[in-house]
């Protein structure tokens, strides 16, 4: 009723208060339905949720009141960086791939002594660098993509210039899961004398364990020498609850470069690099965790899982007539476009299937809680709509 105060001046029972948010939360797509084939999110892993719970109370924002967790956070950024072929990483588990991108574009123009800064960056680049640009009056200079959607290299080179802060490559774009040719940008990044930031949020958790399945992938890590910093999210692939993002340095340098002091805190004066002052520690946790509970074997299976869902499905579009793949997958991301998307895009939401239409392609990302039988289903109504259409 318009004037009624929405907080009761008497609390209502607990069991009144989650019947109504099952009522109020029924419209929410959840991913156990299998409906969700549009999200970079999963469902976090049952280890995680567990986790979470009997650590909620930890921040990692004032972290001499919880050093174990703050020593627990530090070997999470160790295993990230093992994972990326780094010995000794610095870094944080920040709130997500924006976070991460954010510091890696800060700490590039802290230490560089550009008036003007510029950052090189693909025109597939997530909207993140949007962000950063605005924050940290970075300018972008986008630079072409090739007819495979990887980045055009020679145009990446083409555009450096005495005011260039840094390179951005991707492993694993959003829209098609591209992983650009990473070692030839590095090879630039190291001519001139550059620094290399790899935007790995999605294909962090997914390309190691791909390459160890024998799929044939770029290297995109820290094997190679121009690349200075990488963002790798573990709530993404690596199936950890909402907020967790990676952001890993190769040198303490860039960490320096962005840490703040923070003087008040009940735990004593420390530094903090992340944008974020109080945050989750049972995050961080968690993702230590995962870790040490899948091992490198666990993160494979899933990985395999994916993969082979995500090649199983490029062929079912290719199929298709109306539709047809914008290009082979190189991850577990397939993407397919139509002169009729528009229509099938608003057929397929009404039917509640959670994906979006983006720069002339649906995209279907396999997430771990993707399963055939749900990219059966899928393919079903698809197939129904373009009868039709
Ligand atoms: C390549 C890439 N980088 C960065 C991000 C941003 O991550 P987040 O939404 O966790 O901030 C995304 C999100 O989809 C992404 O795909």
């Amino acid at each position: 009723m318009a004037g009624e105060s929405m907080i009761p001046n008497k609390g209502i029972s607990e069991e009144e208060l989650f019947t109504e948010l099952e009522k109020r939360l029924k419209i929410d797509l959840t991913f156990d339905s299998g409906k969700i084939l549009g999200s970079m999110c999963t469902y976090p892993h049952p280890l995680a949720q567990k986790i979470i719970q009997k650590y909620i109370d930890r921040n990692l924002g004032d972290p001499g009141l919880h050093r174990g967790s703050k020593e627990i956070e530090e070997e999470a950024v160790q295993m990230l960086g093992e994972l990326l072929h780094l010995k000794r990483a610095y870094g944080n588990i920040v709130s997500g791939g924006t976070e991460a991108n954010v510091l890696a574009v800060r700490a590039f123009r802290n230490v560089s002594n550009v008036e003007k800064p510029e950052l090189i960056l693909p025109e597939s680049a997530h909207f993140s660098f949007l962000k950063a640009s605005d924050l940290l009056k970075v300018k972008l200079v986008w630079a072409d993509l090739n007819r495979d959607y990887s980045v055009n290299v020679k145009d990446v080179e083409s555009k450096i210039t005495d005011n260039t802060i840094g390179i951005v490559g991707i492993a694993g774009t959003t829209g098609l899961g591209v992983v650009d040719d990473i070692p030839a940008l590095s090879d630039i990044a190291v001519d001139y004398g550059i620094p290399l930031h790899i935007d790995a949020a999605f294909g962090g958790f997914v390309i190691p364990f791909a390459k160890a399945l024998g799929y044939e992938l770029p290297d995109f890590d820290f094997k190679l020498k121009g690349v200075q910093s990488i963002t790798i999210d573990p709530h993404k692939m690596g199936m950890a609850p909402i907020p967790a993002g990676g952001i890993v340095f190769r040198k303490k340098k860039y960490m320096d470069a962005i840490n703040v002091l923070a003087p008040y805190l009940a735990g004593g004066k420390i530094f903090q690099a992340t944008i974020t002052g109080t945050r989750l520690g049972a995050n961080a946790i968690a993702v230590w965790a995962l870790f040490k509970h899948l091992g490198f074997e666990g993160y494979k299976n899933v990985v395999k899982e994916a993969m082979e869902n995500a090649l199983w499905f490029a062929e079912q579009i290719k199929r298709l007539d109306r539709v047809y793949l914008i290009r082979e997958p190189m991850l577990n991301i397939v993407s397919f476009g139509s002169k009729r998307l528009k229509k099938i895009e608003a057929e397929l939401k009404a039917r509640g299937w959670g994906i979006s239409a983006h720069r002339g392609y649906i995209r279907i990302v396999m997430m771990p809680h993707v399963k055939r039988e749900h990219l059966m289903n899928f393919l079903k109504d698809l197939r129904e709509i373009l009868r039709r259409v």
